[in-house]
């Protein structure tokens, strides 16, 4: 049986499956496998990019998964070799034969870089992408408010989601404020923190023995709560399922303050201003 995953509103009137499965750095082998099992789990939402290289075996994924492409909410990204006037189209054209579909539902600029000092001129290419249909959303990945101010002031459409690095380590409190005060979706990066110290907090496992949940459900469940999309990766069964198990519980306000001392401090993370691709 497949579980139910709710939507988010995003503020053109679409809306976005809250949990999808992020796909970095699976291989086009991998990431197909991956999805076949994620759609038949409940999933209906996934996230890649080019600089992934792995959207070949997305479309594979999709394909072999049999779910009808309007069923499906799928993300990709275009870095820095896209940035600057018009270099968007062929980007997103090749996305797109690459992926199989016509249209993706969320294209980002992957990265700010603004050192390169052009992402308002692909902004403006986005914004004829989507007058295409070529992309049904549009928004920016990395992004920290001075970028956003930037953006808004010369955006005709404005971004419908900013992806960010986001766990309960790292809280980007700045970011988040920013989104809900412009209508812009935080959406979660690395929302597990994998490969970090995060899932073996004692605080995480001690919240999750009074519901019958495991670290990373929590850790799912503080994203929901806050009203964040999140894209957890899996390429296995079991715990695919269990990262889309978390809406049939509820974390106390003291459940989430607890959460909240995991946080390394408002600079954690990455530094879009100095990084990215
Ligand atoms: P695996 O693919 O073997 O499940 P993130 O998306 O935050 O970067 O985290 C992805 C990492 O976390 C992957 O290494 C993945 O490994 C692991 N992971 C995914 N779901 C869970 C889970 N429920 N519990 C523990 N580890 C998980």
């Amino acid at each position: 049986m497949s579980a139910h995953i709710p939507s988010l509103p995003l503020s053109n009137g679409a809306s976005i499956p809250q949990i999808g499965l992020g796909t970095s750095p699976l291989t086009d082998s991998e990431v197909t496998d991956a999805i076949v099992l994620a759609v038949e789990a409940g999933y209906r939402h996934i996230d890649t990019a080019v600089k992934y290289g792995n959207e070949k075996g997305v479309g594979e994924g999709i394909r072999r998964s049999g779910i009808s492409r309007d069923e499906l909410f799928l993300t990709t990204k275009l870095d820095g070799a896209y940035q600057g006037a018009d270099r968007a189209i062929q980007g997103l054209d090749e996305s797109l034969e690459r992926l199989g579909v016509d249209h993706v539902d969320l294209l980002l600029i992957h990265w700010p870089l603004p050192q390169r000092d052009e992402f308002i001129s692909t902004w403006k290419t986005f914004e004829k992408l989507h007058e295409q249909g070529k992309a049904t959303s549009i928004g920016v990945s990395n992004f920290k408010p001075a970028h956003l101010d930037r953006l808004l002031a010369e955006a005709t459409v404005p971004p419908v989601i900013n992806q960010i690095q986001l766990s309960p380590q790292i809280v980007r409190e700045e970011q988040r404020a920013y989104g809900a005060a412009h209508g812009i979706l935080t959406e979660a990066w690395s929302p597990i923190s994998a490969g970090d110290d995060l899932l073996s907090a004692p605080v995480l496992a001690t919240i999750g023995e009074r519901y019958g949940k495991t670290p990373a459900q929590v850790v799912l469940r503080w994203h929901v709560q806050l009203g964040n999309v999140a894209i957890p990766k899996s390429t296995n069964r079991d715990r695919l399922a269990q990262n889309i198990d978390v809406f049939d519980f509820e974390l106390t306000e003291s459940d989430m303050a607890d959460i909240a001392t995991l946080s390394k401090g408002p600079d954690a993370g990455v530094d879009s201003d100095v990084s990215g691709h």
